[in-house]
């Protein structure tokens, strides 16, 4: 075997490629850090908008995020309300694209379509005079718009124009049903947002850096990190939590059902992760919104409430026994509830198809991305790994 004097981490585990001052995960002790605030504060108390802001203007305060006090609702070094009518502005522009799209958003999944439809957009310019973020906010109201398209076209329905006025959450769920949403529903979807906007070297984030990272475009870095969240193993899974609710059916079932799919050495959706040890924080925060939604919409008496209240209880079966019985197999390692198991549950909850589940993350973490993107063209070195061959060598 030719000599390397590289060093082989396949998975890349615990190596670090990049700084970054937009967020951190700690792994250890279950804490997700965004923009320098923990994600249980930001998701309960600061609009998806704020939070944008201070993602992508975060290049923008010398990489001092950390030592920021917690994030208020309107502060920050950019006004929310900027982003908020910045977002409002692109979907209204991404609306007008529609037309242009072609079979982009024919494509049966809704991530191929994202893909698609995302690579037809050309390098955005933002206004004229429009802030250097305004970029990313055009990209990011496409997303929210593409989506939601296509979701309706399934559905065999004309796309809703977006409604600029709106917050970021309540019009992505008013052009996905062609009708307002309550606001305890929008915000929940923006406690959502919030949640997912970021989490350190993401796969997908990665690939996004690694595009940047060669000086192409922010675009080309969006539709690669789309490609890399379509796969299960990243964002594909809330859609099979779903699944795997659905074919439980009751609590009582669940630890058999857990079992024989064990037993086949199939994996259980939405538990595990690469990074934490402990349960993923996220999944605290989404338990979180899920209950204030149950009881927002309980308080009204509606039958949405009963059927979301009983999912939320098998939901929190199932929990418990694929962490004890993962448990039992895997000792050395803890795998527990990832971000994706209460995402399945609250999406579910807001009427939000399990097919768009993966697109509607999307709509979040294009935030992340595109605030790694700038973050990464102005400190980023090419990211160019090496390789150890293992293949035959040429006989002298
Ligand atoms: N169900 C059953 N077993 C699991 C498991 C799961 N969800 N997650 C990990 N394991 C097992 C693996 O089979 C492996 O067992 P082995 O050592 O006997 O082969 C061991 O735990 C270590 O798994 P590994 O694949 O090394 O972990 P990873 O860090 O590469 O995987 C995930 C992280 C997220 C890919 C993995 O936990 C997974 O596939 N989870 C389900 C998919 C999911 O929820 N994805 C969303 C992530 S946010």
């Amino acid at each position: 075997m030719p000599s390397s004097k590289a060093t082989l981490a396949i998975g890349l585990e615990g190596i670090a490629v990049a700084e970054t001052v937009l967020s951190h995960v700690d792994g250890a002790a279950g804490r997700l850090v965004v923009s320098g605030t923990d994600v249980e504060h930001l998701a309960s108390t600061v609009p998806f908008e704020a939070v944008a802001a201070r993602l992508w203007t975060a290049q923008d305060v010398g990489g001092a995020v950390r030592s920021l006090p917690p994030v208020e609702p309107a502060d920050g070094p950019v006004d929310p309300d900027a982003v908020r009518s910045e977002l409002g502005a692109a979907r209204r522009a991404a609306h007008a694209l529609l037309r242009t799209l072609g079979e982009a958003l024919d494509a049966p999944d809704a991530m191929e379509a994202l893909r698609a439809s995302v690579a037809h957009l050309s390098e955005p310019q933002g206004r004229p005079g429009s802030p250097a973020w305004a970029r990313n906010a055009r990209i990011a109201g496409a997303v929210a718009v593409f989506a939601t398209a296509w979701a309706r076209r399934r559905g065999g329905l004309p796309a809703v124009a977006p409604d600029p006025s709106l917050g970021h959450a309540a019009d992505y769920l008013r052009m996905l049903r062609g009708g307002p949403a309550g606001p305890e529903e929008a915000n929940a979807l923006d406690a959502y947002f919030v949640t997912v906007v970021d989490h350190g070297l993401s796969a997908s984030t990665f690939a996004a850096r690694v595009v940047t990272s060669t000086g192409s475009d922010v675009v080309s870095a969006v539709t690669a990190a789309i490609g890399a969240l379509k796969g299960p193993l990243h964002g594909g899974a809330p859609g099979p939590v779903l699944d795997m609710l659905d074919a439980i059916g009751v609590p009582d079932r669940a630890r058999a059902w857990l079992s024989s799919e064990l037993a086949a050495g199939r994996r259980i959706m939405g538990m595990g992760h690469r990074v934490y040890r402990v349960r993923d924080p996220r999944a605290a925060v989404l338990e979180v919104a899920l209950r204030r939604l149950t009881e927002a919409v309980g308080l009204r008496g509606s039958s949405d409430a009963e059927r979301t209240s009983g999912r939320l209880a098998l939901a929190r079966a199932v929990e418990r026994e694929a962490t004890a019985l993962l448990g039992e197999r895997h000792a050395d390692r803890a795998l527990r509830a990832n971000v994706e198991f209460y995402t399945a549950v609250l999406l579910e909850a807001l009427g939000i198809p399990r097919e768009l589940f993966s697109a509607t993350f999307t709509a979040a973490r294009v935030v992340g991305w595109t605030a790694h993107v700038d973050e990464e063209r102005r400190k980023g070195r090419l990211i160019r790994p090496t390789s150890v061959y293992v293949g035959p060598m040429p006989t002298p």
